[in-house]
């Protein structure tokens, strides 16, 4: 990062937070900031074979797995912790990358990962929407769960085309489809009122979180309904991406059966105490998640319609 670079600002203040719910890009900072030293735990984010291999496999459904590998330069947007193309790098899918977010917080830890990873990364605080970098300077752009915060989508894929060299390809995994958006959120919000209302009985108290811990969940679940934007159709994202200029365009989705049981978990672990939750917890949520994954893949791909499915990945080119 260069000395002019903004600085992460992990503790807001309350007028900030008001603001923050009716400024979208304010709150996108703010959030992200305050969980950026936090996010690889809360989200089970590593660097290790298994997120590898995730980010690899997401890569290639998406692309079909027809890559000229490497790529030489990369860029992220929206990287977050760099969790997709760190390991992506690690993947040896690109030889070199730059990481970028809107979040001084997030840039700040994902360049401390890229360094004890020894990859080449560079990383600068940026908005999607207007991409801090010259035309024709990258041969990938990538990203992972971004889309769905950008205000101006079709705007920030006429930047990603912009900066891509002719030919050079960007991927976007990880956004909710609409569908998949809306019964994720019904299975969250059920699971986290049982788990709250059913540890109030006196023989599950051990499995209570303290009352101050479940408001300030509340009140992030609250910021996160200003920073989560969008959902996505698969035909219309493919249609806008043509329409800021890409070609070759493909959208896909995973994740059917698997996201019924991910986000129930996912909120059943925010909701007790992380002590209470074991390695047998932690296997069988992996290897349940993993097993209906390969059912949705070979299965259910196959007769449940694309835009049922939870993920949704869009890839093109820009042309030559
Ligand atoms: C859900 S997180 C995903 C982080 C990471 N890609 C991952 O998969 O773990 C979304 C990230 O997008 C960033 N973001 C939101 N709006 C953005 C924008 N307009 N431009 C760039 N980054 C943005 C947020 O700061 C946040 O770090």
């Amino acid at each position: 990062m260069t000395d002019q670079q903004p600085a992460p600002n992990p503790h807001a203040t309350a007028d900030e937070v008001q603001a923050a719910f009716s400024d979208t890009k304010l709150a996108q900072v703010l959030y992200h900031d305050w969980e950026a030293e936090t996010y690889d735990e809360k989200w089970h984010i590593s660097f290790d074979e298994r997120c590898i291999d995730y980010a690899r496999d997401r890569f290639e459904a998406a692309t079909g797995g027809e890559n000229e590998k490497p790529y030489g330069r990369a860029l992220e947007l929206g990287c977050g912790t760099g969790f997709f193309l760190l390991n992506l790098l690690s993947a040896g899918v690109a030889e070199t990358g730059s990481v970028t977010d809107l979040s001084p917080g997030m840039v700040k830890v994902a360049l401390r990962n890229g360094e004890a990873l020894g990859h080449q990364v560079d990383g600068r605080v940026a908005d999607a929407e207007t991409i801090p970098y010259e035309d024709d300077t990258f041969d990938l752009v990538v990203g992972h769960a971004v889309l769905h915060h950008i205000p101006d989508v079709e705007q920030s894929l006429r930047e990603v085309l912009r900066v891509l060299k002719p030919g050079g390809r960007f991927v976007f995994a990880g956004e909710p489809t609409t569908i998949g958006d809306f019964y994720a959120r019904w299975l969250g919000r059920l699971t986290w009122a049982a788990t709250t209302n059913l540890t109030k009985l006196p023989f599950l108290a051990d499995w209570r979180r303290p009352q101050a811990e479940l408001d300030e969940s509340s009140r992030a679940a609250a910021l996160e309904a200003v920073v989560d934007i969008h959902t996505f159709d698969p035909d219309e994202m493919e249609a806008m991406a043509a329409r800021a200029g890409a070609v070759n365009v493909e959208a896909t989705t995973d994740e059917f059966t698997a996201a019924f049981l991910g986000w129930p978990v996912r909120t059943f672990e925010a909701a007790v105490p992380p002590e209470k939750l074991g390695f047998g917890w932690a296997g069988f949520a992996f290897g349940g998640w993993k097993k209906l994954s390969a059912l949705d893949e070979n299965v259910l791909r196959r007769v449940v319609p694309r835009k049922f499915f939870y993920n949704l990945a869009i890839t093109g080119t820009k042309p030559e």
